[in-house]
């Protein structure tokens, strides 16, 4: 596959927008798809508010297994050089539909977490936050008595206000926009391509299949992330794998 290397310096302000494949070949399963998280769970059942309620302890067992998944899990060479990228240049942002925290622990700064974290917990109750770590011990209940639950954007639940704003004030002034690694079925981060289209950015899809938004991308690399991205950014692969 001929893959075109991109000069970051030509760029004022770079977004990468990036979903479940981005930590495929970190060893985390994507939602759809062959082994996809979707095909052995219902999602009905373990992540939407309506499941919490019904039966709090089984939507905190499926987390707390996926929280064991992901701390077996090291961020990849994609991750490492778009974090690289952020020291080379003066604009790089991260908006990411992953919970799973691989960004920053590769050295990402700028991270907008569309879909919240699977390292932050929310009282529902008094709506109080709580920073939680791999490896640490954290309770199942808020110090008021109510479930904690995961403070992601489950099924049916609203994002952020906050952090949709910073995700748009980050579109707004991106003239180039990398997509990494999703299906872009789940909105509204699936709208976001289209933004970046009308706002005049040059955009690139990474992603081994075709997705939904396939359409929207100037150019689209049909191989995986750890694939393309060194070679799309050859300045930045030296430090990398240093
Ligand atoms: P999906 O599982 O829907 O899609 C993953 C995409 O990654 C697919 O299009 C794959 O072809 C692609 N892919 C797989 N391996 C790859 C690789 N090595 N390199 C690049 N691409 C690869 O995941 P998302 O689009 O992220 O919601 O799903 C969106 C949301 O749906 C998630 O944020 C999650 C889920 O329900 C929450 O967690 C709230």
């Amino acid at each position: 596959m001929d893959i075109v290397p991109l000069q970051p310096a030509d760029y004022q302000s770079i977004v990468f927008f990036t979903g479940a494949g981005m930590s495929a070949e970190s060893g985390i399963p994507t939602y759809r798809g062959k082994g996809g998280i979707w095909t052995k769970y219902h999602w009905e059942q373990v992540a939407c508010e309506e499941a919490f309620r019904r039966d709090p302890e089984k939507v905190l067992t499926f987390h707390r297994e996926r929280r064991l998944e992901v701390a077996a899990c090291r961020p990849n060479s994609g991750h490492r050089i778009i974090a690289a990228l952020e020291q080379q240049h003066p604009r790089v942002t991260v908006v990411t539909q992953n919970i799973d925290g691989l960004h920053g622990l590769a050295g990402s700064g700028r991270v907008i977490e569309l879909h919240g974290s699977l390292w932050r917990l929310r009282c529902p109750r008094d709506g109080q936050r709580l920073e939680i770590k791999p490896g640490n011990d954290y309770p199942d209940r808020c110090e008021c008595g109510a479930w904690l639950r995961p403070d992601i954007v489950w099924f049916g639940d609203n994002l952020d206000q906050d952090v949709i704003n910073l995700a748009m004030e980050s579109l707004a002034e991106c003239d180039l926009f990398v997509s990494v690694g999703t299906s872009g079925t789940v909105w509204p981060a699936a709208g976001l391509p289209q933004i970046a289209r009308r706002n005049g950015a040059y955009s690139l899809e990474i992603n081994p299949e075709a997705s939904e938004n396939s359409r929207l991308y100037d150019q689209a690399y049909r191989a995986p992330a750890t694939q393309v991205l060194p070679r799309l950014f050859p300045s930045v692969t030296g430090p990398v794998r240093a």
